[in-house]
This record gives structure tokens, C-alpha cells and sequence, in this order.
């Protein structure tokens, strides 16, 4: 398994987290998936969504390798910030008005620095954030197919970074480097990057134009 990486536990079985379970269980991953709500009401569904990914407590998915995030962003304050402490944890939201309200600590911020701060103790890295759960399943192909479509990867700790660059290539996408968290504010909502599917070449080029634009704080790291 790329980079020690065994088992991915998925905090959200939404759209979102159910895509992202099928792909990793596909890429021969163990899946472990939680919601906030007890194990046994999400067993059934996961066992009939996701099958062969286990149903498990939040406490739980967060021992994974690797860590998502699946969850509406609005909802950050209900994670366990201890559970998580140490962890690689993948953060796949975005924020969306009609279903976050107003969320004032995002002002002049990206959403994944504001996770990274309530979340202070792990290691967070923004991807997946910036491709619908139903072009996840339809879109990844092995490395090397001509136009493979790439997903960027940003997170200010260099090691956390590899394992996730690692993780998105064997879901079936070229993984691009995109430098530190606030340089991921090139990949919100809005953006260049966001809109669409980019080659590597593509999606190299959308964040070296949101970094030259002066947008947010998207220097690289
Ligand atoms: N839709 C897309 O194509 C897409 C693509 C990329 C990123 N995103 C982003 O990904 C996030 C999830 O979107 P979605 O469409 O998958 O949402 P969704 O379908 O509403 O699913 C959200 C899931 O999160 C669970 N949840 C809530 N609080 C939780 C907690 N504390 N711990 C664990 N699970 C919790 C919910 O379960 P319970 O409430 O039952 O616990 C539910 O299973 C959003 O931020 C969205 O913007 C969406």
C-alpha cells in the first residue's frame, strides 16, 4: 500500500463519504466509515452502499491511516478534536451557503484553516474537495491513461502531504502538489481550479494563476 497507507475511515456517510469509501475499497484500501450517529443505525446503509466497508464509532474511523472528512462544514464543531489528534485527516468540505448559513470565522480565511485550527493537534490536508462525488466514481483511471484527470493537494505538513498525494493517485487521479493550506484557497468554491476537470498541466496552471492573481493568501509553501 502507497506510503504505509492500509486503512481510510471516513467521518460522513453522505455523498460525499459513501464515493469516496467505494473508490478506496476499490483501490483495495480498508474502509471504515462513521456519522454522529451510533454504529447500528448506519450498519445496514453501509453495508448495502459501501459493501465492504465497515460501519464503526467517529472514535474509530479516527485510528484510520488516513482520515476524511465528509461531513456539511458547518457541522466542524461536533468532530472530536482528541480522537483526531496526530492524524492525517483529509478535509473534503466546502463551505455552501444554503446549507451552512453564515459562518463568520471563514471571513478572509479558507475553510481548511479554520478546520486546521479547531483541529489543532492533526494534520490536515485539503483535497477532494474540488470534484463531485459522482465524477469520483466516473472519472479515476490508472496512471499513465492519457488526460487523467488531477485533483490537487494542499496541507502545510510536507510528510501528511506525501501520504495524501500518494492515497489520490491510487484512487485513480494525477495528484498535484499545490503547496500549503492557505495555498489551497485556490481549490474553493469559485475558483479556476474548482470549476470542472484539469489534466495536471491544467490544474498546475489554474493555481499558478490564482497565486499570481494575489487571491487570499494562495502563495505556495
Ligand atoms: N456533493 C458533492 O459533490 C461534494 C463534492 C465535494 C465536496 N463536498 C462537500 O463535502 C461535504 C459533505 O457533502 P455531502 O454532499 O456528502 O453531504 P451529505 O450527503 O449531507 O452527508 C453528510 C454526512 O455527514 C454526517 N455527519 C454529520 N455530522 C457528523 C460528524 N460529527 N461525524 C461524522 N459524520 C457526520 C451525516 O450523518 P448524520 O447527520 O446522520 O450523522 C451524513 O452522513 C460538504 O462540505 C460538501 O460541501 C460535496
Amino acid at each position: 500500500m502507497e506510503q504505509g497507507i492500509r486503512s481510510i475511515g471516513i467521518l460522513g456517510a453522505g455523498r460525499v463519504g459513501t464515493a469516496v469509501a467505494r473508490e478506496a475499497l476499490k483501490a483495495r484500501f480498508e474502509v471504515r466509515i462513521a456519522t454522529a450517529k451510533p454504529v447500528e443505525d448506519i450498519a445496514l446503509i453501509v453495508e448495502i452502499i459501501t459493501p465492504g466497508a465497515l460501519a464503526v464509532t467517529a472514535a474509530e474511523a479516527a485510528q484510520a491511516d488516513l482520515v476524511v472528512l465528509a461531513l456539511p462544514l458547518h457541522k466542524y464543531r461536533t468532530l472530536d478534536s482528541a480522537a483526531l489528534a496526530g492524524r492525517v485527516v483529509i478535509d473534503a468540505m466546502n463551505y455552501w451557503e444554503p446549507t451552512d448559513g453564515t459562518m463568520p470565522e471563514l471571513a478572509g480565511r479558507g475553510s481548511s484553516e479554520v478546520i486546521q485550527d479547531f483541529l489543532a493537534a492533526s494534520h490536515v490536508v485539503k483535497t477532494l474537495n474540488h470534484i463531485g462525488y459522482h465524477e469520483l466514481e466516473a472519472d479515476g483511471c490508472p496512471a499513465g491513461s492519457p488526460g487523467r484527470r488531477a485533483l490537487a493537494v494542499a496541507g502545510d505538513d510536507p510528510d501528511a502531504r506525501g501520504r495524501v498525494l500518494a492515497f489520490i493517485d491510487a484512487l485513480g487521479y494525477d495528484a498535484v502538489d499545490a503547496g500549503s493550506l492557505a495555498a489551497g484557497r485556490a481549490l474553493e468554491p469559485g475558483t479556476e481550479a474548482f470549476a470542472g476537470a484539469h489534466d495536471a498541466a491544467g490544474l498546475a496552471g489554474a493555481l499558478g494563476r490564482h497565486a499570481a492573481s494575489g487571491a487570499g493568501s494562495a502563495a505556495a509553501a
